[in-house]
């Protein structure tokens, strides 16, 4: 059978930060380059309107991710990369799974039983702003993943419980009607690629401590500034394990830098010149991109065209998987 496939969605519901390009957009494009998988990465634009109302947003995010990753080197040639709204046959394949999916299920999901305990806790009612769509949000990510076979499924760990639902229903229809999905897996990355922010906590918009990636050498020379560090003065040797400076040091720097930091820390760096090494790291390994990214920024037609050509190769598997889920479940001509 055909190659080891690997996919991937990101919500296009932010701008691209630090901690995504550690945990998810290096890894993943690295990975890509690797001949003897295939790579399937898509802006999960259905998604962002699970969490964001503002079209703007979505809009400004889709077209963000898109250079972010184009400019960082991810060959277009060789993954597919496509965003969800381009194939139709997602939002399709997503009500037969829906009928599929044992509501159940659903209830156990995280991110909904998160919501309806908020509501619980400030005594609302417990569907107070549940939509269909956060409830029904792992049939959608399961159409995502099924849609072409996927093996693998690079992801955080609050998103392992979707890929093992999306398993769940995969296994339950191939039982039900005929052997057509592919079981999926999750695969998460080791800690280390979960990057810290400024406040020390794992970078996240939701937190409101990231560094976006594509700042200005001024603005992100700002940004590193702002890391929370201890009080020891210059001279004090510092210690690496709760210090945020180095966490996010070791995340860009080879071996060799990293003892390297290490050594500084423990002959007393200061604050103020750790920072400012970091911000040189940071930097050197950012600047090419961050041109192409603005050229990018500047020209979303040719963003658009590639987008359009990634839908064009991710269809040539959607259209026939959805055929053949059609005839399985009955929906087929009658004569
Ligand atoms: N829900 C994922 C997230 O928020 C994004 C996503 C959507 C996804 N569909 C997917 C990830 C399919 C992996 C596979 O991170």
């Amino acid at each position: 059978m055909g190659k080891h496939r690997v996919l991937t969605g990101i919500t296009t519901t932010g701008t691209p930060h630090l901690g995504n390009y550690v945990g998810a957009i290096r890894p993943t494009i690295e990975a890509s380059q690797d001949a003897s998988i295939e790579s399937f990465l898509f802006l999960a634009d259905y998604h962002a309107l699970i969490k964001c109302q503002d079209p703007a947003v979505v809009s400004q995010s889709t077209r963000e991710i898109a250079a972010s990753w184009m400019a960082l080197g991810l060959d277009t040639d060789q993954a597919v990369f496509y965003r969800q709204s381009d194939i139709p046959e997602i939002p399709e394949l997503t009500w037969v799974l829906c009928c599929n999916a044992a509501k159940g299920l659903m209830n156990r999901a995280h991110a909904y039983k998160a919501a309806v305990q908020s509501n619980v806790e400030n005594g609302a009612d417990p569907d107070f702003g549940v939509t269909m769509g956060l409830f029904g949000y792992p049939v959608l990510m399961a159409a995502d993943i099924l849609m072409f076979n996927a093996h693998d499924i690079p992801v955080g760990k609050d998103q392992v419980q979707h890929v093992e639902m999306a398993r769940d229903i995969a296994q339950r229809f191939n039982h039900n009607f005929a052997e057509v999905f592919t079981l999926p897996k999750a695969v998460v990355g080791d800690d280390s690629s979960v990057l810290h922010g400024l406040d020390g906590r794992k970078m996240s918009k939701s937190y409101n401590n990231t560094i976006p990636l594509f700042l200005s050498e001024k603005q992100l020379r700002k940004a590193i500034n702002k890391i929370k560090t201890n009080l020891l003065e210059p001279g004090e040797p510092k210690d690496l394990d709760d210090s945020s400076v180095f966490q996010i040091w070791s995340a860009f720097a080879s071996a060799d830098e990293t003892r390297y930091m290490e050594a500084e820390f423990a002959g007393g760096i200061a604050w103020g010149e750790a920072k400012k090494q970091l911000f040189e790291l940071i930097n050197s390994q950012l600047a090419v991109a961050r041109v192409r990214y603005t050229e990018l920024m500047n020209d979303p037609s040719y963003i658009e065209s590639v987008l359009q050509k990634g839908a064009e190769r991710a269809r040539e598997h959607s259209v026939p998987l959805m055929a053949k889920v059609r005839e399985s479940v009955g929906i087929v001509p009658v004569g």
